[in-house]
């Protein structure tokens, strides 16, 4: 029972008489009571907050619900309110050798409780897994040896997903093979593995499926390992639009070994290292200095750095590390981001128009860079850096390969935009800003006039670049 209840209880049996006695409406009129849930013998019964219930009989367990009913009469009749917590729990899990048939870690690493466990073991495991098409090439035979060599039932759906894929038309193909493959929508989650697009896909699909099948995201992209895999997110293009349909469906797990990420190309290194560097800028001077300072050396290496030189000591697995930290730091009190006002979120105010409308020009990450070097030069205007921090800012970008400007990243689009978000963020534009190196505030003051001047700034200086 969680502290601070008020329930002294009495005998089981009691307990739906009181709650039968709490269903005649004796609600005064105007007033608003409310009760809380317990279950006694298999049955929910609400019990006016307050009650207090006196209990001498231990053998049936008694559960307190968190959620609360309240209850009002008016002249219209009467209304309920249900107010009603909903938990959460999933792992993000760092491993090595994912697909070596004796890690169990990608067939019960996401089961925490070990009675569970116990009884998926005893039975044959089946599992559905979508794959992108090209880690398929290069992974594909290495999956199928892994549930061979465990003796389980399954089947790889290898798709293309790419940004110009990501749609309900592929949700859709999915979902029929997962209907005719067949799933026990509690025990055998289904499985992907691919970059950002991949995972996002399966992730919406798995959270329609029986309205929530367990799912796990295994990234292969840099960018999918520090951003995408982590927190509740997924969603679909839609109407030219980006992830216009999704859900805040968590996985039950991610697996990340970062071995599957020396197989993608250079620039898509730096992709990812654009949200990580989304996380130093907003709130991690530490990773900043270290982007700074061993960029290249992640770029050259592609993070597989674990034997690294001594002056690099572990840069990779410290970056990959307090990225993931410092997101879910910032995800996990608002997976379903009823707070509108989030530092994680920089970088994605104008990108989302800029990414479509260059698409396939940017990548996801290349795009919220241009985002953010346009942003710093609005807390250049506001006088939120110093001329020494905005130089830094921009030259650690360009380290990574980053792009710092694009030629369609006009002022009108960018208006349009902050217009956008405007609307989408209940009547006030709220934007991240960096405040110095490594911490930042929301704003909701922004005028028109100081982002044309940080604009015409961001393109006079970034423009010639
Ligand atoms: N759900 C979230 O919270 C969240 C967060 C950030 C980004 N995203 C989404 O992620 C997407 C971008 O993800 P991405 O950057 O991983 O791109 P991506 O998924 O398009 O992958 C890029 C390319 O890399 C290839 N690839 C994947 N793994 C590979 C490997 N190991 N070796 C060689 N090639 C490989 C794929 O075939 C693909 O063509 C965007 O759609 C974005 O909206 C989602």
């Amino acid at each position: 029972m969680p502290a601070g209840e008020i329930f002294t209880l009495t005998t089981a049996r009691e307990v739906p008489k009181k709650a039968k006695e709490n269903n005649e409406l004796t609600v005064t009129r105007g007033k608003q009571k409310e009760y809380q849930l317990i279950k006694v013998k298999d049955t929910w019964c609400r019990v006016e907050s307050g009650q207090e219930i006196a209990c001498d009989w231990e053998e049936d367990p008694i559960i307190v619900s968190q959620a609360k009913i309240s209850e009002k009469i008016s002249e219209s009749g009467v209304s309920w309110t249900v107010q009603a917590p909903i938990y959460f729990r999933y792992k993000v899990i760092e491993t090595q050798s994912l697909l070596d048939p004796s890690n169990s870690t990608l067939l019960y690493g996401h089961v925490s409780d070990p009675q569970e466990l116990e009884v998926y073991q005893k039975k044959t495991q089946r599992r559905f897994i979508v794959i992108d098409v090209t880690v398929d090439k290069l992974h594909g035979s290495k999956v199928r040896k892994y549930f061979e060599a465990n003796n389980v039932h399954y089947k790889v759906m290898a798709l293309p997903t790419t940004e110009e894929t990501k749609s309900m038309d592929m949700v859709l193909k999915i979902l029929e093979e997962v209907q005719k493959f067949g799933l026990d929508r509690r025990t055998e989650p289904i499985i992907a593995i691919g970059g950002g697009v991949c995972l996002d896909i399966v992730g919406l699909a798995a959270s329609l499926y029986r309205r929530r099948t367990p799912y796990i995201r295994i990234p292969t992209t840099l960018l999918s390992y520090v951003d995408a895999s982590v927190g509740a997110k997924n969603g679909v293009n839609f109407c030219n639009c980006k992830n216009k349909l999704g859900s805040y469906t968590p996985p039950a797990a991610t697996f990340l070994d970062r071995s599957f990420i020396q197989t993608i190309p250079r620039r898509q290194i730096s992709n990812g290292l654009g949200e990580i560097l989304k996380m130093a800028l907003m709130k991690h001077k530490g990773l900043f200095e270290l982007l700074e300072s061993h960029g290249k050396y992640l770029l050259d290496t592609k993070f597989q750095s674990r034997n690294g030189l001594a002056s690099h000591g572990d840069a990779a697995l410290t970056a990959m590390r307090l990225a993931i930290q410092t997101m879910l730091e910032e995800l996990a009190p608002n997976l379903w981001e009823d707070d509108l006002d989030r530092l994680v979120d920089y970088g994605h105010v104008i990108s989302p128009e800029l990414e479509m409308k260059v698409l396939p020009a940017l990548m996801h990450g290349e795009a919220v860079n241009i985002d953010m070097a346009l942003m710093t030069y609005v807390s250049l205007e506001r006088g939120l850096l110093t001329k020494d921090e905005k130089d830094r800012t921009i030259q650690c970008m360009k380290g990574l390969e980053l792009p710092v400007w694009h030629k369609d990243c006009s002022f009108q689009l960018v208006t349009k935009a902050l217009g956008e978000r405007f609307k989408h963020s209940g009547g006030k534009l709220r934007l991240p800003l960096p405040t110095g190196l490594g911490t930042a505030e929301i704003f909701n003051d922004m005028c028109e006039e100081s982002i044309k001047r940080a604009y015409e700034m961001w393109d006079k200086e970034c423009g010639e670049c």
